[in-house]
């Protein structure tokens, strides 16, 4: 079975103003097929991995055979990231985290503005393309954590809560090189039920 582009769970203008039906069908439709295409090309080279789910592949990154590694971490991370992504953001669904997730962001960062300080400052740190994560660790510890490219928390063992895509596809055409201020607006269309489920896992 190969994978397959999911459906965006939503309509691409859904996200209107923060981000726009243009930015949402090129990064889906373009960037999110690619990296599906190229993974599955990617498996096709090595049809021992056929059957694992995307999460087995890059949970566990040393099991892949070094000739397609590379490609199976950028373009199946690529995969993993980008579907995480459509279904943290939302139109609808709660605007505001409550119940055990604010305690356990209260507890951690002091507060949610204090949480969207450390994560924005994340998104602006890292160095050309990447995300920015509120990652729970194996004993339910939260923490803000940035990753290169494709890469994902859950090769470290982390469980990803929140993530930003910070490559430039996702804010160019409605932000130019302002990375900051998508990273503000950005707050304004998570689904933090989707968040809370998250951190449920
Ligand atoms: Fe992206």
């Amino acid at each position: 079975m190969a994978f397959e582009l999911p459906a965006l769970p939503y309509d691409y203008a859904a996200l209107e103003p923060t981000i726009s039906s243009e930015t949402m069908t090129i990064h889906h439709d373009k960037h999110h097929a690619a990296y599906v295409t190229n993974l599955n090309a990617a498996i096709a080279k090595a049809p021992e991995l056929e059957g694992k789910s995307v999460e087995e592949l890059i949970t566990n990154l040393s099991a892949v055979p070094e000739a397609v590694r590379g490609a199976v971490r950028n373009n199946g991370g690529g995969h993993l990231n980008h579907t995480f992504f459509w279904e943290l953001l939302t139109p609808g669904g709660a605007t505001e985290p409550s119940g055990d997730l604010l305690e356990a962001i209260n507890t951690t960062f002091g507060s949610l503005a204090d949480l969207k300080t450390q994560f924005n400052a994340a998104g602006v740190a890292r160095f050309g393309s990447g995300w920015a994560w509120l990652v729970k660790d194996a004993d339910g510890k939260l923490s803000i954590t940035s990753t290169a490219n494709q890469d994902s928390p859950i090769t470290d063992g982390l469980t990803p809560i929140l993530g930003n895509d910070v490559w430039e596809h996702a804010y160019y055409v409605d932000y130019r090189n302002l990375r900051p201020k998508y990273l503000e607006a950005w707050w304004s269309v998570v689904n933090w039920d989707k968040a809370a489920e998250n951190f449920s896992k």
